[in-house]
């Protein structure tokens, strides 16, 4: 086989790192067009990163016998200030299988299901505030939404003053890293100096101290009541024992409760706002997605979340626009043959969810909203990967889908809406 060259962006370090912060879609689309579906990168810090987002590769490097990659906590460093160093994502190795076993069952099966009377609630609890012919930004609708059910489902807070209380910290927190330039507090160690509570480092961890506090006197109490059968993921996660009989700490719960704060709520409800735009935007699927729900006899959360129709346009918005889009980054452990193309051991690698969404061999036309092609095709898990794969793939994917089933029809059921 002729072993071929892999291009390297020729553009400088530091104009690669603005384009891809400022204006990530319009760089992976150029870097795409002149450099194809495999290329170096410096856009990501000072590692040169090989970005690859052709199928058959992402499939070589995932396949868990292959064994060709392994997903490194330390690359996730910069993310320990934010959710401190017990957090899942800074994990590697046999720990993070360890921790990933223990926090998985929440998410899946019928624990998960019966969550799903509690999400409708949720959802038209925040709706009732909502006054006819009033104008809202759907992300803040969205973002108030999936708060609550990480407030309410996984952390177990029901109580309405420390239910607020919380709510506020965390909503003010995480709106201090929620834009790509004051993110950079937590891109650059070099601006994270204290210099009072008016700086950004210094605002920033004192609010981390305040939630820091509010979750450890949380999970003393909780402790207490471990004998109780409440059903939220805390409760689950505190009674729950790893192979060898030892239970999380708590520090080792708080933070996993910020870890799925932070990957859970902010993602959500960028695609659930992002799903509200497309529904409403087409008004053939508005019709075809209202009249497949109001079919339903009992629309009850498992009736729901089977929809063909819906699932198609869950699908879709997450292909269009995938809130991340990259996975994590993995590193080779061997060297190892892409396509003809040589990748040396130890090399940085991260797929691009989004360039593989948008492979016009794949989905035609892919700047078109257009559901039904997950009607008429089955996409493998290497050419539709909204949620990553491998090791690390997204631990809540399956909370995450039914969670937007769920919250897309209770709206639709109960409001008609339209695009300003
Ligand atoms: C639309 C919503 C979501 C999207 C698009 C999404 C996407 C992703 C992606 C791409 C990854 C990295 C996967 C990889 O590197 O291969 C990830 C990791 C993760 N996600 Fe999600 N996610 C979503 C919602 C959630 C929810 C609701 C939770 C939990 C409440 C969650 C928890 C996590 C965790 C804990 C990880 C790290 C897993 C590990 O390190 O082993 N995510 N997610």
């Amino acid at each position: 086989m002729t072993v071929k060259r892999i291009e390297k962006l020729k553009t400088p370090k530091f104009i690669q790192q603005i384009e891809s912060t400022l204006k990530p879609l319009d760089f992976l689309d150029r870097c795409a067009k002149n450099y194809g579906d495999i290329f170096f990168t410096n856009s990501f810090g000072n590692l040169e990163t090989l970005v690859l987002s052709h199928p058959q590769d992402i499939q070589e490097l995932f396949n868990p016998t292959n064994k060709i990659v392994d997903a490194p906590g330390a690359a996730n460093e910069m993310f320990k200030p934010h959710l401190g160093e017990n957090s899942l994502i800074l994990q590697d190795g046999e720990r993070h299988q360890k921790h990933r076993k223990l926090i998985m069952p929440p998410f899946h099966g019928e624990q998960m299901l019966n969550y799903g009377q509690q999400i409708c609630e949720i959802t038209q609890q925040v709706l009732q505030h909502l006054k006819p012919g009033e104008t809202f930004i759907a992300r803040h609708l969205s973002e108030e939404i999936t708060m609550t059910i990480i407030l309410k489902v996984v952390f177990g807070i029901n109580e309405g003053l420390k239910f607020e209380k919380l709510k506020n910290l965390m909503t003010t927190w995480l709106s201090l890293t929620s834009s790509p330039i004051s993110a950079s507090i937590l891109l650059f160690p070099s601006l994270q100096k204290d210099l009072g509570a008016w700086s950004p480092w210094g605002r920033y961890i004192r609010l981390r101290r305040q939630i820091d506090e509010k979750l450890m006197a949380e999970i003393l109490e909780r402790r207490q009541q471990v004998q109780s059968n409440n059903n939220d993921v805390l409760s689950l996660l505190i009674k729950a024992k790893y192979e060898d009989g030892e239970s999380m700490s708590d520090v080792e719960l708080r933070d996993n409760l910020l870890t799925l704060l932070n990957a859970g709520h902010e993602t959500t409800a960028t695609t659930i706002a992002w799903a509200l735009y497309w529904i409403h935007q087409q008004p053939e699927i508005y019709h075809k997605v209202s009249h497949e729900l109001q079919s339903l006899k009992t629309p009850n959360p498992i009736n729901i979340a089977q929809l063909p129709y819906l699932t198609a346009v869950c699908q879709e918005t997450l292909r269009i626009y995938p809130v991340s889009l990259f996975t994590f980054p993995r590193i080779t452990l061997r060297a190892v043959n892409l396509r003809g193309y040589d990748v040396a051991s130890g090399t940085y690698v991260m797929p691009c969810i989004y360039l593989t969404h948008h492979r016009e061999d794949l989905y035609p036309q892919p700047d078109k909203f257009e559901p039904d092609r997950f009607i008429n095709r089955k996409y493998s898990s290497y050419e539709f990967c909204p949620f990553g794969g491998g090791s690390r793939q997204c631990l809540g994917q399956v909370f995450a889908v039914y969670e937007m089933k769920l919250i897309l029809a209770t709206i639709l059921l109960n409001y008609k809406l339209k695009l300003e």
